[in-house]
């Protein structure tokens, strides 16, 4: 049965994704990154991601050349520069926000991030209009804090709330000196 790009799309939209900057280091000298959610763990033994680019996006021809690039989970306080790394101007202007640092392979970390993974490009499978990248893990940088990851869903950005903390909340519901709200009844 032929699937239409609209459902295709529609479908997708439900799974709500991890805000990620995939980020490298071109051969000139100039970083490229984009925003990208088609970030996936894959193995823990050799540590292995994978991440999913659009070719024609300028970012999946700079990783490829470089043979390497950097996953920085974004927290939700950095939901400017998911914006800023999913719109015009690319390259290097993308950078001019953020703290940024390098770990081993050169591509750029974020210093917020929640986690940052550095790779080399250990495989590249091309799938329709995307290329699967998938990044042999050479470090590793987990901040340390409750800060939140940033999530995307039906087309928009938002944060996470554990079922404990909705709970916690409703806890401290305090009723009225008036008694009950009869509307409430
Ligand atoms: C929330 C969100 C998630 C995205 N996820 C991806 C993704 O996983 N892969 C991808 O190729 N593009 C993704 N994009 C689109 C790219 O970020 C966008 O096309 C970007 O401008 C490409 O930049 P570049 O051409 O400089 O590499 C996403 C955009 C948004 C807003």
């Amino acid at each position: 049965m032929a699937i239409e790009l609209d459902t295709f799309k529609a479908g997708m939209r439900c799974l709500a994704g991890h805000v990620c900057l995939v980020t490298t280091m071109r051969g000139d000298g100039e970083r490229s990154g984009l925003t990208a959610t088609a970030v996936c763990s894959v193995s823990a033994v050799p540590p292995t991601l994978l991440c999913c680019v659009n070719r024609e996006n300028s970012t999946h021809a700079a990783v490829r050349n470089a043979g390497f690039f950097a996953v920085n989970v974004l927290g939700s306080e950095d939901r400017q520069l998911a914006d800023r790394f999913a719109t015009s101007p690319g390259g290097e202007a993308r950078f001019v926000a953020g703290l940024w640092s390098k770990n081993e392979t050169g591509a750029p970390v974020l210093d917020s991030a929640l986690a940052s993974f550095d790779c080399r490009v250990a495989q590249a499978v091309d799938v329709g209009t995307h290329g699967i990248l998938f990044g042999d893990i050479v470090s590793i940088r987990v901040r340390r804090s409750e800060a939140k990851p940033l999530l995307y869903a039906h087309g928009q950005y938002g944060g996470f709330t554990s079922f404990d903390e909705i709970r916690s909340v409703d806890s401290l519901w305090i009723p009225s000196w008036g008694g009950v709200d009869p509307d409430l009844r």
